[in-house]
């Protein structure tokens, strides 16, 4: 069973596995100022959508406790550019912002008299947020149960699990929740180039599960469908447009269009934090474009000729119309997105309202 957390807040410390150094080592990392998370997050010590909008949390947590602040005022201005400096860290997963604002949201809540009201307010929040992202998990596994058949091959995308969340995980939560309640299933893991987030994450997470997995190149997929081997493919989300388009890991649209071809059902899962309604399109989300580095090695090793040029774009947009549906806390979204995914956000507030 699950021996690791991805994320834990320890008197006045954020704790962070390291997951640049998995499936080697595990070493977790302590954490003391905004900087420090904001540079975790950059640098992905920490990665995958919901669990960076946590430790963003934290990280403005982390900013009021510092010490010399001698004015209410004070403490509202270093927040306001603790945002600033969080929320540049990383630009496509919209949980990022949506956790920082709902932190400042609290932090300008009438009655927060004093430096020590605000920072307890503050840490309040960021429970809640974390205590929010491991309900929402389950909650996400159990809605998708009937849409996995009793013996499921599946295909997964990047890494989804509990390493991606405070707990469980949102698709590779569907696995295992669907392994866990005796559906027989295997899972088909992208091992997900540049970073290889599946060979390296998401098969450790399986193995620690114990759930039947065969890691694949990316390049692999087709072939599977081809072969009429796999029943269902489930990824994670990093953004959803109000239209339903969505931003994932590189390499998501190309399996949602060799998916449509074949006629396997395609799923994202995603808690409502990720549900962008600011935005009509994918057209408006900003894809993070990382270091040539990534590409050009493997671990140390330079696999490019010495001039070489890269491209490293670190997500893509599936269009809404490769997407089955979208499975969230609230219930599965089917298309017409425009009309579906306003009444799932509705729903959410009141499921989180009467849990918090
Ligand atoms: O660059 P990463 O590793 O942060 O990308 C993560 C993904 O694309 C995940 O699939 C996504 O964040 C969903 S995580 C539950």
């Amino acid at each position: 069973m699950k021996t690791y957390a991805s994320l834990q807040w320890q008197n006045g410390i954020l704790r962070l596995l390291d997951q640049r150094l998995l499936p080697h080592q595990q070493s977790y990392l302590d954490l003391k100022s905004v900087y420090e998370v904001a540079a975790a997050i950059r640098e992905m010590a920490v990665r995958g959508a919901p669990v960076i909008g946590v430790a963003a949390a934290y990280g403005m947590v982390l900013a009021a406790l510092q010490n010399e602040i001698n004015s209410l005022q004070e403490l509202q201005t270093i927040l306001k550019n603790s945002a600033q400096v969080l929320v540049a860290s990383r630009p496509t997963a919209v949980n990022l912002s949506w956790a920082v604002q709902r932190m400042l949201k609290a932090a300008d809540e009438p009655g927060l008299r004093t430096i020590a009201d605000l920072r307890d307010r503050l840490l309040r929040e960021a429970n809640d947020i974390a205590a929010e992202d491991s309900r929402t998990n389950r909650l996400i596994a159990q809605n998708a149960f009937p849409l996995v058949p009793d013996t499921a091959n599946f295909i997964h995308h990047c890494n989804t699990g509990g390493l991606a969340t405070v707990d469980y995980g949102t698709a590779l939560g569907i696995i295992r929740f669907a392994h866990e309640n005796g559906k027989k299933v295997h899972v088909y893991v992208d091992e997900t180039r540049p970073r290889l987030q599946g060979a390296r994450l998401t098969a450790w997470e399986l193995s620690q599960l114990g759930i039947p997995h065969s890691v694949i190149v990316d390049g692999a997929s087709g072939f599977l469908m081809q072969h009429h081997k796999i029943d269902l493919v489930t990824v994670g989300c990093d953004r959803v447009a109000s239209n339903g388009d969505v931003a994932n890991k590189i390499g998501t649209y190309n399996l949602a269009i060799v998916a449509k071809a074949h006629g396997v059902p395609f799923y994202v899962a995603a808690p409502t934090s990720t549900i962008d309604p600011s935005i009509k399109t994918g057209h408006e989300i900003p894809i993070e474009e990382r270091e040539p580095s990534e590409v050009s090695q493997i671990g140390t090793e330079t696999i490019l000729p010495k001039h070489s040029a890269v491209f490293n774009p670190a997500f893509d947009i599936t269009p809404a119309a490769y997407i089955t549906a979208i499975i969230t806390e609230a219930g599965i979204a089917c298309p017409p997105y425009e009309k579906t995914l306003p009444l799932l956000l509705k729903k959410a507030q009141t499921i989180h309202r009467n849990c918090s």
